[in-house]
Formats: structure tokens, sequence, C-alpha cells
């Protein structure tokens, strides 16, 4: 009997896990929900039974499936995992309580001080009006808005002023504000496989947030990811494994909710060194397109043990290559993406291992391939090194065509 695996979600970091799978060997059959038209070309996508969290646990439930994958953090927030473990069904993805990780910052500060985790020092505001006073006095600062906010919910400021206004910006009725001290320093993104107890850690990968060339216009879900950076050592990895992820799994599972899934640190790389910024309940996205082409070995029996509480005696082969993964979004992207614009060259284009065209935003229109969202397609490519890896990624990029395309054009530029 192959083993039937559910991917759950609709993006390229689906698309990316499913291909992954798919390499990795015959003994599978793969079914995705939503997925979408680039996914059904590695499995069989099926929409949801209805809306929200349950309708998404019938139509994956009623597959029988031997092992379900979360992509995202909104079902994950929202309970999909624990209804998995109702029915005693493997799942890679944490339960609602360990997903709070993400979806509460104030959540993720106890637990890192609990922890004794390196971050940011903050303060937590339930009022508007000493949450002001306190930003204006801190001068430079970070206000967050608690919650899943898609990205939205962060302002970094210069002064106070502007740290003030940050706070009437995001300020609504019942919510919880954090200010936290303001940190300089790269950004790399450090994911971990975790079955509850141990934690296998994924290359390290660095996301490009912002939308235009040298970090420039407005935030985004991330534009590109190169993997591994080249400040992203084993020592660093090392390093993380021992004063951030193991402390906080450790953490969860002494408070009775263990985290199975993936873990992902953001870390900001300070002259007094690594600080979470904040951790994510899933993999990242576009870093899993870029960690995953890497993976030379089958990537079930890892996803298969996270989730069954039994990571300790895989050990995954890593092409020693360098990914570099490059989003194009749709006109519009991050406001108002336009839809229905038709997508030309994706046929041209000779995909292998080294190099992965993954679907996010498309949708068939008309009979053709078409926009249908914000990010619509990441092409990942793998090169000898991170300037082997962009030309690959580019070039394939040029070849895709359709009307007010973005993508930046410096994805990695800065690794050499
Ligand atoms: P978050 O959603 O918490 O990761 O924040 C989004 C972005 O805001 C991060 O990727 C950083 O670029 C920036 N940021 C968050 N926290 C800090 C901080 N304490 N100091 C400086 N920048 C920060
Ligand atoms: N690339 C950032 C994220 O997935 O949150």
């Amino acid at each position: 009997m192959p083993t039937k695996v559910v991917v759950i979600g609709g993006g390229a970091r689906e698309h990316a896990l499913v291909r992954a799978l798919r390499l990795g060997g015959t003994d599978r059959e793969l079914v995705c929900i939503p997925g979408n038209p680039g996914i059904a070309r590695d499995a069989r996508c099926l929409q949801p039974e209805g809306p929200g969290v349950e309708g998404l646990a019938a139509a994956a439930l009623a597959e029988r499936p031997d092992l379900v994958i979360v992509g995202p953090e909104a079902p994950l927030a929202d309970g999909l995992a624990d209804r998995m473990a109702q029915a005693r069904v493997p799942c890679f993805g944490p339960v609602a309580a360990a997903a709070r990780i993400e979806a509460s910052k104030a959540f993720a500060k106890e637990i890192m001080l609990a922890a004794g985790v390196p971050t940011a020092a903050a303060a937590l505001f339930e009022d508007a009006a000493p949450a002001r006073d306190y930003a204006r006095a801190q001068g430079a600062c970070v206000v967050k808005l608690d919650g899943l906010a898609a990205g939205k919910g962060v302002i970094v400021a210069d002064d106070g002023a502007q740290a003030a206004r940050a706070v009437d910006e995001l300020w609504r009725p019942g919510a919880k504000l954090l200010i936290e001290e303001r940190l300089e320093g790269p950004e790399i993104s450090i994911i971990a496989l975790c079955d509850g107890a141990s934690v296998l850690p994924l290359p390290p990968a660095r996301d490009h947030k912002r939308l235009l060339d040298g970090d420039q216009g407005p935030n985004t879900g991330g534009m590109g990811a190169v993997c591994p950076p080249r400040d992203g050592t084993p020592a660093l990895v090392a390093e993380t494994v021992r004063a951030v992820l193991l402390p906080t799994v450790r953490e969860l599972a002494r408070r009775g909710t263990p985290f199975v899934g993936a873990l992902y640190a953001g870390l900001m790389l300070t002259p007094r060194g690594p600080r979470v910024l904040e951790f994510n309940c899933r993999l990242g996205d576009p870093e899993a397109q870029a960690i995953l082409i890497k993976l030379r070995s089958d990537p079930l029996p890892l996803f298969l043990a996270a989730a069954q509480g039994r990571l300790g005696g895989e050990q995954p082969v890593w092409d020693p290559r360098t990914a570099v993964a490059v989003v194009l979004a749709a006109h519009g992207y991050p406001g108002t993406p336009r839809p229905h614009d038709a997508i030309d060259g994706l046929d041209d284009i000779a995909e292998g291992e080294d190099l992965w065209v993954l679907h996010a935003g498309t949708s068939l229109h008309q009979g053709k391939i078409a926009t249908a969202g914000g990010r619509i397609l990441t092409v990942a490519a793998l090169g000898a090194n991170a300037a082997q890896a962009r030309e690959r990624a580019y070039g394939a990029a040029a070849r895709i065509r359709f009307a007010g395309k973005q993508l930046r054009s410096d994805i990695a530029a800065a690794e050499g």
C-alpha cells in the first residue's frame, strides 16, 4: 500500500513540499487541499468540504491519510492539528496551543523569557495611552500588534514621534501592543523540524521581505530567498539549536503543549549575538522553496518521524550547492493584486532537480494559467555558488511573462 500524504495549503511553499515528496519516491500517494494548477501536476488537488478548519479537516480525513502536513499558519492557529490528533492521524504541524508561538507575539515573548532565549527587551500594553507615552519616551523602537497580521502588524520607528504614531496606527480596541527594543543587524531564518522533544535544524535561509531592490518599498510576504546565506554558518545553526530552538521546544513541552512541526526562528544577528525577532509555527515562504530544493534524501520519513515523535534517528542529505528562490508577483502586489493576467512561457522551462517552478497565486482562466493572487510563482534554482544559482533562477524567471510582473533583481546578490 502506498503511503498517503495530504498537504494542506496552496502556495509555492506547499508546491515545494509536494514536489520534494514526489521526487523522494514512488511509494506514495500525494493529495493537496486546496492546491493550485501547478501543484495539480505533482499531486491530486481537492477542495475543502466547507469553510474554515472544519472544511479542511473533513476533506483531509475523508482521504484516510497516513500523514497530514500543514503548510500555512492560519489553520494551525485555528486547531487543524488538534482535529487530526482527535482522529489519531499523524500530523506535521503544531496544535493550536503551540501554534500560539506565532499567533501571539506576547505569548512568544513569555515563552522566550521563561526559557531564557535571547530576544529584544519588550513591554506589553493593553491600552493606547500608556503605550503612546512609553513609545515616545523610548525613541527608536519597534511597535508590534499581538496576533496574526500577515506581516502588517510591525512598525519599526526611528524616533519617539514616529513610535507614538505607530501606536495609533496599529492600535484597535481589545488589542495588545508590544513595544520592543530596536535591534540592528542582518536577519536570518533558522527553521527546525520538531517532534515535540527533539529538533532537527534545516539549512539556514535568508528572506528578502521588501518589494523593491535594495530593500526599498513596502513589506511583503517575501520576494525571494537564498539558502544558505554566507553568514549562515554551521556554528550559528548549532548555537541557535542550543540557545533558542531546544529551550523553546522544552518550555512548550513542559507546559503540556509539545511543538510538533516546523519551528521557525527569525533571528537578527546583532553585535551582541543572535536575537529572536519572531517565531513562526511553520516553514517560511519563500524560505521553504530554497531549502527543499536542496534536499537530496526523501522528505517523507522526516516529516512522518517528526509527526510520530521519533525524529532522533533521521539524517537528511543536503545538496552542498546554494539555492536561490525568486518570487514573481502580480501587478499591484502587496496592495491590491490584479487577477486574470495570462501567464506565458511556463512550458518553455526545462524543470528538473536543479530548477523548480512553483505555483502560488495561479488559476485556470479561460483555459490558460493566469494570475490569481499576490505572489504568483517562485522560481528556485541550485548553483555551485550564489551567482550561478541566481543566473539559473533569473534565466527561468525572465522566460515567464505576464502583464505587470514584479520581481526583485537583487535576490542573493549580496552573497557574492
Ligand atoms: P516580525 O514580524 O516580528 O518578524 O517583524 C517584522 C520585521 O520587523 C522583521 O523582519 C524585522 O525586519 C523588523 N523587526 C522586528 N522586530 C525588530 C526589532 N526588535 N528590532 C529591529 N527590527 C525588528
Ligand atoms: N518569509 C517569511 C515568512 O514565511 O514568514
